[in-house]
């Protein structure tokens, strides 16, 4: 059952018997846009036309830098010279995100129509979908839905009788968060170690083996039917903030509120009503202290902050944050605010790739002052010392944003309750136990 101020476009089917099966999303009216741009309507479809509905439909990329899925698309070029791929990046590993996992488990196949769709658009035969390694289940269900999509005339040769031929297949990531970058992911699927390359050249022009390809969210992708079926303006106008940001968006909300999960709402809708009537508020006799709002690498929100957020691109944008992948993290007052950043710290130390060294060194050095400011082992000039040298981390001196992510994680959590930190330095009790 839908939750207040759900609007359920990609989810429709959740919790559904067998929702992950052909014949629940066929009931649905599931392939009817693939039906509608190869037979119905097939003269009107042209791949330009696909991609100025995308285009209308307001459409940003639901894996974290929400750029424009239309103008992504045409920016591959027109010509037949080399294969072009579509790849759906299913690595899903921001901490605080977990709503592809749901897309890929109960719902494969508006993921896979989307794919689809998008080959057809840019004029490419051949998608793949890389996954989490340890998404055992969703690679299971993926794979069971390709097949069942083979079996129904939607993939292949001659996709419906149209001539038109488009094959899919699946790749396991093996547990690395930079194989969600999408260069290192590319790299990855290449058979090679993940590591980012440099930008440009970007993958639309330069991708998958040297040739243009579109990498796309899981949760983008699945959007697609719904712009093909209903309409770019339709879709768009399901977003009540920002007429910028278009149509719906999941949110995978985790912490202290009643009732966390993934919820489908408008673009714009104020956070405040996620967190109190979608989520059903928080935990008896708490307060909200913040909020992070995007996953673990989006500047955190403190209460007041987050009093008027509204939750699309802009709205964050206008309070130094960002949407991100809509991993949203609700902290109550009992939050221990050293002990959370230092375990965003650890992660990102740990998952550095450490092809650069101000992000493979400095993601190092944040963990290790963090760690003696949680071991009340450190000095006050040490946080002024961790906030220089991330000052040199991100900003362009590195090959990928992920020193960015860090930072961006990291320091607006100092600063904003840099007294708790100054607090933690003045005590002596027992240091916390676990990484
Ligand atoms: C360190 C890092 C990790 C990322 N992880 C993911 C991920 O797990 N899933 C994802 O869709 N995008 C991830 N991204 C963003 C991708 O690089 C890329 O922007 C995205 O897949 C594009 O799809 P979209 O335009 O549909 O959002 C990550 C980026 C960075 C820098």
């Amino acid at each position: 059952m839908a939750a207040p101020h759900e609007v359920r476009v990609i989810l429709q089917d959740f919790g559904k018997p067998d929702s992950h099966t052909i014949g629940v999303y066929e009931a649905g009216g599931g392939y009817k846009a693939l039906k509608k741009i190869l037979v119905e309507e097939k003269d009107k479809w042209t791949p330009d036309a696909i991609i100025e509905e995308v285009k209308k439909s307001n459409l940003r990329g639901r894996g974290g830098a929400g750029f424009p899925t239309g103008l992504k698309w045409s920016f591959l070029p027109k010509g037949n010279d080399k294969p072009k791929y579509v790849v759906c990046n299913a690595d899903e590993s921001e901490p605080g995100t977990f709503k592809d996992r749901y897309l890929l488990e109960e719902l494969p196949h508006g993921m896979i129509e989307g794919m689809i769709i998008a080959g057809l658009a840019l004029n490419s035969n051949h998608g793949f979908i890389y996954l989490r390694g340890e998404f055992y289940l969703g690679w299971q269900r993926v794979e069971a839905a390709i097949k069942e999509a083979y079996a129904k005339g939607y993939l292949g040769e001659n996709i419906l009788g149209s001539g038109k031929t488009f094959h899919l297949a699946t790749f396991r990531g093996a547990g690395a968060y930079i194989c969600g970058e999408e260069t290192a992911l590319l790299e990855s699927l290449e058979g090679k170690r993940g590591h980012p390359r440099l930008k440009p050249p970007f993958p639309a022009v330069k991708g998958l083996y040297g040739c243009p390809t579109t990498v796309n969210n899981v949760e983008t992708f699945a959007a697609v039917p719904h712009i093909i079926l209903k309409g770019g303006d339709w879709y768009a106008k399901l977003g009540v903030g920002d007429p910028k940001s278009g149509g719906t968006k999941l949110f995978s909300v985790s912490g202290h509120v009643k009732n966390p999960g993934v919820y489908e709402v408008p673009l714009g809708l104020p956070l405040k009503k996620l967190i109190y009537e979608t989520c059903g508020g928080l935990r008896e006799g708490r307060k909200l202290k913040a909020v992070v709002p995007g996953g673990s690498s989006t500047p955190i929100l403190t209460a007041d902050e987050a009093e008027n957020a509204t939750l699309d691109y802009e709205g964050m944008a206008k309070l130094g944050t960002m949407l991100g992948s809509g991993g949203l993290i609700v902290l109550d007052d009992s939050t221990d605010i050293v002990e959370f950043t230092y375990r965003i710290a650890y992660f990102y130390a740990h998952e550095s790739c450490g092809q650069c060294t101000p992000c493979r060194e400095g993601s190092r050095w944040v963990q290790d002052v963090l760690a003696r400011v949680r071991a009340h082992d450190a000095q006050s000039e040490d946080v002024d010392t961790l906030l220089s040298f991330t000052e040199n981390m991100g900003n362009g001196t590195t090959i990928c944003p992920f020193a960015d992510a860090v930072v961006m994680g990291v320091t607006p959590i100092v600063k904003k309750f840099r007294p708790e930190f100054e607090a933690y330095l003045q005590r002596t009790e027992a240091v916390p136990s676990g990484t």
